[in-house]
């Protein structure tokens, strides 16, 4: 195991109702004016924005509001939070929604306090500081709600990059399952499939003897094989919800990821997808994480097996244990295709002919890029190309 430092000082408020007390958790961690940060409409559809305003109202704490944040989220959004959050010397952000609403409320969190452009932090400068961030999170997912992690799309150019640093981890989050009772099946199926990305993220890895990390990444997985479907199916189980809520927040505040390399190349190629098409992050996810498994496969196969075995329950072919990762990843495919989600370019809406431009980009960036991705593997432009062709 390697050395690290880890600390997650987010307060979790979890369960029914506890959105009620998001006025009392600003208070606590020093808010007096707020922005509240929302999405398309789903929070007012749902009656929630309002609860959350009356919460603050009854704590005597003033906010303003800004919505219309969009999937993937995008600058312009960024750029028009920060311009109001100085005229209005807001100095806290509470972030209603989705992954997308939590990681535009954390751009506009260190826009506010920072000098240059914000841009600067999705190019590489780390977050050493941003406002106070507090969530009410709606959908179990991107587990921004305990990460230190924000990605934004920059409209010039379509360029979805991702920011870090510690001053992004939410100070509370208010996790309540029964929120996300009103997401499609889809949308809690692209959640679980970005659950289940981020622990084969961090479970592909090139260090040695993890086998305490190794084994929670497996008991989270084997627990969204089990809930997942259960929630897809029905849109009312609260136990199956709550069970992802937490397991999406464990997936991602890095407790599964620490002490050893990660890899992050399925998310790398993944963004490219939804810059550019659109498409749910999770449902990029399903068709991205098979492929670059199948090509990266090799690197170390018993660390495919060792997965096919524990987590998909697959016979060990000691004499090629290759037949093992492969059946492995299959039945992983063959899991996400099970809960709705594309396994292929046509069913995710992309195109062929745009494989050798994600793949630059991927690698390269606006220009600047190193050429390369490094995670488990080093990947070259043309392996990239390759990982696109084999999701045709
Ligand atoms: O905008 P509204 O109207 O709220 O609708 C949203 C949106 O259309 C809807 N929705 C959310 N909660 C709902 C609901 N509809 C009905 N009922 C509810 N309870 O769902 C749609 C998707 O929302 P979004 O916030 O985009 O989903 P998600 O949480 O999957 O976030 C995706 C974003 O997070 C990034 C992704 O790249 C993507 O941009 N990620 C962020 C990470 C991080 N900060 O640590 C890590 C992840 O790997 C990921 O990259
Ligand atoms: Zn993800």
């Amino acid at each position: 195991m390697d050395n690290f430092n880890f600390y997650a000082p987010t307060y979790f408020a979890f369960g029914k109702d506890r959105e009620s007390d998001c006025g009392k958790l600003v208070k606590r961690f020093g808010g007096k004016k707020v922005l509240i940060h929302y999405g398309g409409g789903s929070v007012i559809r749902s009656g929630l924005l309002d609860r959350v305003k009356d919460s603050l109202t009854q704590e005597s704490i003033e906010f303003i509001e800004l919505g219309g944040v969009k999937p993937n989220p995008r600058s312009g959004l960024v750029y028009e939070g920060i311009n109001l959050c100085r005229k209005e010397n807001i100095d806290f952000i509470l972030a209603v929604g989705g992954g997308s609403v939590i990681d535009s409320s954390k751009a506009i969190a260190a826009g506010t306090v920072y000098d240059g452009d914000f841009w600067d932090f999705y190019e590489g400068k780390s977050v050493d500081k941003a406002l106070p961030i507090g969530t009410v999170l709606t959908i179990s997912a991107a587990g921004s709600e305990g990460s230190p992690d924000s990605v934004i799309t920059r409209e010039d150019g379509m360029l979805k990059r991702g920011a870090s640093g510690e001053a992004y981890r939410p100070k509370f989050s208010v996790l309540n399952p029964a929120l996300t009772q009103t997401l499609p099946a889809y949308q809690t199926a692209c959640g679980i499939t970005d659950i289940i990305a981020h622990l084969y993220e961090r479970y592909l890895t090139n260090t040695e003897n993890v086998e305490v990390t190794d084994r929670m990444i497996e008991a989270l997985i084997l627990a969204m094989i089990n809930e997942g479907p259960k929630a897809v199916n029905n849109t009312d189980d609260y136990d199956a919800r709550a069970n992802i809520m937490w397991g999406g927040m464990m997936a991602h505040n890095n407790s599964c990821g620490v002490g050893r390399t990660q890899d992050w190349t399925s998310h790398t190629i993944e963004h490219e997808l939804s810059a550019l098409y659109d498409c749910a992050h999770g449902a990029g996810l399903a068709v991205t994480m098979p492929a670059v498994f199948t090509y990266t496969m090799k690197h170390n196969v018993m660390r495919f097996a060792q997965i096919a075995v524990r987590v998909w329950g697959c016979q060990m072919d000691f004499t090629n244990p290759e037949n093992t990762a492969k059946a492995g990843i299959e039945a992983l495919r063959s899991f996400l295709c099970s809960i709705g989600m594309p396994k292929n370019f046509a069913e995710l809406g992309a195109n062929e002919s745009d494989i050798e431009k994600l793949a630059y980009t991927c690698c390269y960036g606006d220009g600047s890029g190193s050429g390369k991705i490094s995670g488990f593997t080093t990947l070259t432009q043309a392996d990239v190309e390759a990982i696109y062709r084999l999701m045709l």
